[in-house]
């Protein structure tokens, strides 16, 4: 079975190829390298002793998305390709908009043309906005979003409902992450964040390798235990093993279907700082800092849709989490480099 994975050279579509060859399927990257470096793809071909194909292509490139089907006889696509930097999006709301939603229509479209129909999408928990409670569970309301990239996430989902609703050959997993972190045993493949990283656990594991100075940690006075922000924390090896389930689900059965894949399990930022510190055998200097805005005091998953209806469960935990993404900084402290 060929599997298009578009963004296939990022942080969670490298675990998910890592993972699909693993189980005897053949994935193609494609990737525009926006985000991410060719030695991923290296790394993956290392890690797995197995060949992947790989082209430099961006998802709004019509004729190369049509060249790549053409060469390939391609059973379903996992779609990860998109910019996902929040404060990015608010500064350039337009490059989001085209990027990601731009780039999901061409990508169906040429789909539709060249007659495969089946896809799963990288959504994420923001579409749950800041008003539903949690556990979030896959039948409340939509919320509001807060940043145009979240509004990406809701409308890409939207696309792909409809596409699903006019042509009853589509099928569609439109899967919510939480907060993906970890990396692969092996060490040799993981996050690579461009610059500062904007996310936790990057920022903790810059600071323990003695990147940056110390944590802010962004309020704590939320209305949780400890004053600081809960998160459902996924190992992106579990998540990449959802990938698998969800490509078995739209091969089988045609329609639209939603799934969270998160642990169940909320996290405040004291207790990752905890764990890390406990993973890296050293203490993680943090002052605490103002709140960020648009932040959430709480965002925990109830996972039990996934598991029922995918036979999917999340089954590492925070300190394994923090082990994993430790190797990866501490064997790799530059990243892929240049
Ligand atoms: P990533 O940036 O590491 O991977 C995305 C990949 O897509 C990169 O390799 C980038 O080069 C590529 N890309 C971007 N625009 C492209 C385009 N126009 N054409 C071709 N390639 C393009 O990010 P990630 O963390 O692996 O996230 C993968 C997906 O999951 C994204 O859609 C992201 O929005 C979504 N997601 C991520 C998180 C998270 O916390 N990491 C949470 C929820 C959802
Ligand atoms: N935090 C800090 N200091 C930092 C970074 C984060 O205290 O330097 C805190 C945040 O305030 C939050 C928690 O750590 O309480 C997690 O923050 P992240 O930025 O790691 O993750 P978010 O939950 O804010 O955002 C993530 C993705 C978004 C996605 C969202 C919902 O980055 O893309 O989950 O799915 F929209």
């Amino acid at each position: 079975m060929s599997i298009l994975v578009t963004g296939g050279a990022g942080f969670i579509g490298s675990h998910t190829c890592v993972e699909l060859l693993n189980a005897g399927y053949d994935p193609i990257i494609l990737d525009n390298l926006c985000n991410s470096k060719s030695e991923s793809v290296k790394r993956i071909k290392e890690i797995t002793g197995k060949d992947v194909k790989f082209y430099k292509c961006d998802i709004r490139d019509r004729e190369g998305l049509d060249k790549v089907f053409a060469e390939n006889k391609i059973d379903a696509v996992i779609h990860f390709a998109g910019l996902k930097c929040v404060p990015e999006s608010i500064s350039n709301p337009l490059e989001y908009y085209d990027n990601n939603i731009g780039g999901s229509v061409v990508l169906c479209e040429a789909m539709a043309a060249a007659g495969c129909k089946k896809i799963v999408f990288s959504s994420s928990a923001t579409v749950y906005g800041s008003e539903n409670p949690s556990p979030l569970k896959e039948d409340m309301p939509e919320g509001k979003t807060t940043n145009p990239y979240g509004t990406t996430k809701l409308y890409i989902e939207r696309i792909l409902k409809d596409t699903c609703a006019s042509d009853s050959e589509w099928s569609a997993c439109l899967l919510r992450y939480f907060n993906p972190i970890g990396a692969h045993k092996s060490g040799r493949i993981g996050e690579d964040p461009n610059g500062i990283p904007n996310n936790l656990v990057p920022y903790i594991t810059q600071v323990a390798i003695g990147k940056l100075d110390h944590l802010n940690v962004n309020g704590d006075d939320y209305p949780t235990p400890d004053g600081t922000g809960v998160r459902d924390y996924i190992h992106v090896v579990d998540l990449a093993l959802g990938h698998l389930k969800a490509v078995e689900k739209v091969l089988g059965e045609n329609g639209c279907f939603t799934y969270n894949l998160g642990t169940g399990n909320g996290y405040s930022v004291l207790e990752v700082v905890k764990a890390f510190e406990k993973a890296c055998g050293k203490p993680v200097k943090y002052v605490i800092a103002p709140r960020r805005p648009g932040d959430i005091a709480t965002c925990y998953s109830d996972p039990s849709k996934a598991k029922e209806e995918l036979g999917w469960e999340a089954v590492r935990g925070i300190d394994e989490m923090c082990e994993d993404s430790w190797r990866w900084q501490s064997q790799n402290p530059d990243g892929y480099g240049d």
